[in-house]
């Protein structure tokens, strides 16, 4: 395994708070302008169904001063009606961000909308949408199959909700939000176990925590949302791949700049420091409401296997699940995982994509409806094998991560798919590598 040691100012922008910082930006009254957003082609997608639906949109790209390219978006709004219909199916490409809480703006605006997507997001479950959405009085169809095309024929007089998340997803948390800023009244969404709360914070939203552990958030419609300026912090969840890599890496030392702390994306950090992981936090501060820190990486020869079977930690670290996995499988040749049916429900079966790789790669797997057990690696298969990404960036590059580990040149089937959420992953990577 390579030497990695350098000082990282280039991850990319927070994807979850670039979709927000946009979305809310198209609601709020006046200039909203947001520096720091990111170039995925996720948010890029948002960016571009905001246009499609009638709001204006301008994106500059600056040169900070250490060579990066920053970009600046100015989005200008009269506040909760400024969408127009479309005229063209809105393509939201592989997010399935963009689709699920733009169903939940689109719902509240008076004309017919549709969303589609890529291979990857057609397939993923859209009936979690339209369930809220249908149950505040807006008309949605979907496929035969509950997927997309999303079909809305939105309504001004969307009636409030009193929303119990059967799934802990932030997606559709958010757009039940989104959609209750329209209604004329306070809505109330109930959420037993912790999904991130970006948008919560973004929107000022009142939350109550029950001496339970269930979280209630409040929303009252029709008040005007003034603009405001957001600064996104680096993704939490693009630096899991590099410290991935530092943990991995011989006599590595990486420092990552800036990175979004919140509570709600970091619970990856807590599961590898308890299993022994190298990793400091430094400099934490607050900024625009988020906690943003400096992360010290430094190689780690003796992590514990990582077991994870809690649904508040699954639903802490769902993003990370597959780094996780890949990083624990080549540290102790071990990993097991229990109660994340979701990962089934992402830009790919992620429980399915990472045994079958990880497969390919000699370990010794067994895959259960909601979780997987690698046991071990009784064949080193360094060579031969070729990732197969699914259209997923968190698989290929979880898996590029596991070729630097493995020191083989294994192939991934689409490496390009890393820019929907970390364009400069590679280049990255080199820049790192003694
Ligand atoms: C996200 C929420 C999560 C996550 C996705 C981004 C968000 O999805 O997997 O990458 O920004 O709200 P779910 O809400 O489906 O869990």
């Amino acid at each position: 395994m390579s030497v990695f040691q350098g000082e990282v100012t280039s991850l990319p922008p927070d994807k979850s708070i670039s979709h927000r910082a946009a979305l809310i930006g198209a609601l709020a009254e006046g200039t909203t302008e947001i520096a720091n957003f990111s170039g995925g082609f996720d948010n890029q997608s948002t960016l571009s169904v905001l246009r499609d639906a009638g709001i204006s949109v301008r994106q500059e790209e600056l040169a900070a001063g250490d060579g990066r390219i920053v970009r600046r978006v100015v989005i200008e709004s009269n506040g909760l009606w400024s969408f127009r219909e479309p005229s063209v199916p809105l393509m939201c490409n592989n997010s399935g961000s963009t689709m699920r809480m733009m169903a939940g703006i689109l719902a509240a605006q008076p004309f017919r909308s549709e969303l589609v997507g890529d291979a990857s997001l057609m397939k993923r479950p859209m009936k979690r949408v339209a369930d809220p959405l249908r149950m505040m009085g807006a008309d949605i169809s979907l496929s035969s199959a509950g997927t997309a095309p999303v079909v809305i024929n939105g309504t001004k007089e969307l009636k409030t909700i009193e929303y119990l998340l059967p799934v802990p997803s932030a997606q559709v948390k958010s757009l039940v939000a989104l959609a209750a800023l329209h209604a004329d009244g306070q809505s109330k969404i109930i959420e037993p176990i912790r999904s991130r709360d970006h948008t919560e914070l973004m929107l000022g939203l009142e939350t109550i925590d029950r001496p339970d552990g269930v979280r209630e958030i409040i929303i009252d419609g029709r008040k005007p949302i003034a603009a405001k300026p957001f600064k996104v912090p680096a993704d939490p969840s693009a630096a899991c791949f590099m410290i991935a890599l530092g943990l991995l890496g011989e006599r590595s030392e990486v420092v990552l700049r800036d990175v979004c702390l919140n509570p709600t994306r970091v619970a990856y950090i807590d599961v590898l420091q308890e299993a022994g992981a190298g990793l400091g936090i430094e400099n934490v501060r607050s900024e625009g409401g988020e906690p943003v820190g400096d992360i010290v990486v430094r190689s780690c020869s003796s992590l514990a296997p990582l077991r994870i079977s809690d649904h508040g930690v699954v639903a802490g670290v769902i993003d990370e699940l597959p780094m996780l996995a890949v990083l624990s499988a080549f540290a102790t040749g071990e990993f097991e995982l229990h109660n994340a049916a979701e990962l089934r429900t992402k830009e790919s079966d992620r429980i399915e994509a990472v045994v079958s790789n990880l497969e390919r790669l000699g370990f010794e797997c067994e895959q259960y409806p909601d979780g997987f057990v690698v046991k071990g690696r009784p064949t080193i298969n360094r060579e031969e094998a070729v990732i197969e990404c699914f259209d997923d960036h968190r698989i290929a590059m979880s898996f590029a991560i596991a070729a630097e580990a493995a020191g083989a040149s294994l192939r991934l089937s689409d490496r390009e798919v890393a820019g929907v959420s970390f364009p400069n992953f590679f280049s990255l990577i080199d820049s790192l590598r003694q």
